[in-house]
C-alpha cells in the first residue's frame, strides 16, 4: 500500500464534523414516552449488552456538542430516533420527542455546530417491525408521513438525510443476520428491502422538493469497493456480482432512477443462483427517476474494501480455512467470497485498512453517477480497542490517527482532481454503542467512561482540532 502525504490544511468552508446515531448515543430508551425500536427486546432477549445508557446523550448533548466546539467541530451528525416523536411509528407525535430534538438543534445550531441530521438510522419502530418493516410498502407510507412531519415541525434543520445505509440494514437482516430479525441468506428480501428503501427514499426527496424548503436532502449509502483478489476471469466476474449486490444497484437506484441491464443482469445471476426474486410494481421505477436528479447532495460512509474470490460453495459468514470472520465478511453462493488480502493491514475487528478504495470510489462516483454532484464522507473511522487508564491524561489512540489521516487524505486528493467532496464526518463523535459488538469497539474523538459517563479526551481529538485551526 502507498502511503498517501500526511493531510497539514483542509480547504477553507470544510465541513469537518463527528457522527452520531440516535440509538447509539442516546440512551434513555423508556423514557418520555418514546416507543420501542426493533432492537429493545431482542437485545434483552440475547442478554449480552443494553443500549442504556449508551452515551447517555439524551442527558449530555450539551456536554458533547460543547466538546465539538472546543476540538474545532463545525458540524455534526445526528438521527432523530422515528419512535420518539412516534412511538408506535405512527398516530399522535410525542410532544416531549419533539420538545427534546428542538432543544438538541438550538444546542447545536447557537454552537456553531451545524446538524445534519437522518431521518432513520437502522431504529425500526417495533410495531412496524412487526408488521413486515421495509417488506411491507405501508412502511413506506408511515416514513414519509414521519418525515412529512419533521420537515414542518423543524425548520431549523437544512440538512437531511432519509436512510442510512441500506445495505447494511438488509444485509444485516436478511443475510449476515446480525440484525433483527436475523434471517440468514434469505436473498429475496434482501434486495426487496434494498427496492423498497430506495423507493422510500425516493418520495421524501420528491416530498421534500415538492415541499419548497429551505435547505438541502440527500441519503446515506456505506459503498464497499471491491477488488479481484487476482485477476482471473472468475475473479473478475465474482467482483463484479459483489459489487452489483453492495453498491451497484442501489447507486443505480439513487442516481440514474433505473438499474441498468447490465446491474440487472448480475443481480438476476445473484438471484437466480439463490432461487431468489425481486418485485418491482408498476410507478416504482417513475418515483425512482424523478428523485435521481433532486438529491441535493450525497452522504458517503466508507470502512473498507473487499477481496473477492470465485466460490461456488454454499452461502455462509465464515471462511473455511482462513481463519477470518467478520459480521461484513461471507460467502455468498452464486456470487463469490470475501477472502483477507494479506497486503492489506486490518483493524482488530479484521476489517481491511484500505484508503485507496475511498479514493477509487469518489473517482467513480464522478465518472459513472453524474447526478451525485455534491459528496459528504458522512461516516469514516476506526473500531479500536482504546486503553484507558483511570486518569486524566489524554488517551493514546495514534493508530486511529495515522486511519483517519490517510482517508481524510485520499478525499483531499480526489477533491483536488475535482471531486465535489465538502466534508468529513468521523465516525465517530464519542464512544457510543455498537449494534453488534455492545461497548467494547469504540470509534470516538472523545472517550466515554459507560460507568461513570465521564468524557475523556483522545489524542485523535487534539488531531481533528489542529487540522480544523487551518481553515482558520
Ligand atoms: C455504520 C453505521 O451507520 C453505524 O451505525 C455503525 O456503528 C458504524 N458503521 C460502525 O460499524
Amino acid at each position: 500500500m502507498t502511503m498517501l502525504n500526511r493531510v497539514k490544511a483542509l480547504p477553507k468552508g470544510f465541513v469537518w464534523g463527528g457522527a452520531t446515531a440516535a440509538y447509539q448515543v442516546e440512551g434513555a430508551t423508556t423514557v418520555d414516552g418514546k416507543g420501542k425500536t426493533m432492537w429493545d427486546d431482542y437485545l434483552k432477549a440475547q442478554g449480552r449488552f443494553s443500549p442504556d445508557p449508551a452515551s447517555d446523550f439524551y442527558h449530555k448533548y450539551p456536554e458533547d456538542i460543547g466538546l465539538a466546539k472546543k476540538y474545532g467541530l463545525n458540524a455534526i451528525r445526528v438521527s432523530i430516533a422515528w419512535t420518539r416523536i412516534f412511538p408506535k411509528g405512527y398516530g399522535e407525535p410525542n410532544q416531549a420527542g419533539v420538545a427534546y430534538y428542538h432543544k438538541l438543534f438550538k444546542t447545536a445550531i447557537d454552537a456553531g455546530v451545524t446538524p445534519y441530521v437522518s431521518l432513520h438510522h437502522f431504529d425500526e419502530p417495533k410495531t412496524l417491525f412487526d408488521d413486515g418493516d421495509w417488506l411491507n410498502r405501508k412502511n413506506i407510507d408511515y416514513f414519509v408521513d414521519y418525515a412529512k412531519f419533521c420537515f414542518t415541525e423543524f425548520p431549523e434543520v437544512k440538512n437531511w438525510f432519509t436512510i442510512n445505509e441500506l445495505i447494511s440494514l438488509a444485509t444485516g437482516q436478511y443475510i449476515v443476520g446480525n440484525f433483527p430479525p436475523n434471517h440468514h441468506f434469505d436473498v429475496t428480501s434482501s434486495i426487496q428491502a434494498q427496492h423498497n428503501e430506495l423507493l422510500a427514499h425516493a418520495r421524501v426527496v420528491n416530498l421534500y422538493k415538492s415541499m419548497h424548503l429551505d435547505g438541502r436532502i440527500g441519503l446515506i449509502h456505506v459503498l464497499n469497493p471491491v477488488y479481484p483478489i487476482t485477476d482471473t476471469p472468475e475473479n473478475k466476474h465474482a467482483a463484479a456480482l459483489y459489487d452489483a449486490f453492495l453498491n451497484r444497484f442501489l447507486l443505480d437506484g439513487t442516481f440514474l432512477g433505473e438499474y441498468t441491464p447490465e446491474t440487472m443482469s448480475l443481480i438476476n445471476e445473484i438471484l437466480d443462483a439463490n432461487d431468489a426474486h425481486l418485485d418491482i410494481e408498476d410507478g416504482d421505477m417513475a418515483i425512482l427517476k424523478k428523485a435521481s436528479t433532486q438529491n441535493d447532495y450525497f452522504g458517503m460512509n466508507y470502512y473498507q474494501s473487499q477481496f473477492i474470490q470465485a466460490y461456488d460453495g454454499p452461502s455462509g459468514n465464515h471462511f473455511n480455512g482462513t481463519g477470518k470472520k467478520g459480521s461484513s465478511s461471507f460467502s455468498f453462493h452464486g456470487v463469490g467470497q470475501i477472502v483477507p488480502n494479506p497486503d492489506v493491514p486490518t483493524t482488530d475487528w479484521d476489517w481491511n485498512i484500505y484508503p485507496e478504495g475511498l479514493y477509487d470510489l469518489l473517482k467513480r462516483m464522478k465518472r459513472e453517477y453524474p447526478n451525485c454532484k455534491t459528496i459528504y464522507i458522512t461516516e469514516n473511522g476506526m473500531g479500536y480497542k482504546d486503553e484507558f487508564d483511570g486518569t486524566d491524561k489524554v488517551i493514546d489512540d495514534s493508530p486511529r490517527i495515522d486511519f483517519v489521516d490517510q482517508h481524510v487524505a485520499a478525499v483531499l486528493k480526489a477533491r483536488d482532481e475535482g471531486v465535489d467532496v465538502q466534508g468529513y464526518f468521523i465516525w465517530s463523535l464519542q464512544d457510543q454503542f455498537s449494534w453488534a459488538n455492545g461497548y467494547n469497539k469504540r470509534y470516538g474523538l472523545f472517550y466515554v467512561d459507560f460507568k461513570t459517563q465521564k468524557r475523556y479526551i483522545k489524542k485523535s481529538a487534539e488531531w481533528y482540532k489542529e487540522l480544523a485551526d487551518t481553515m482558520k
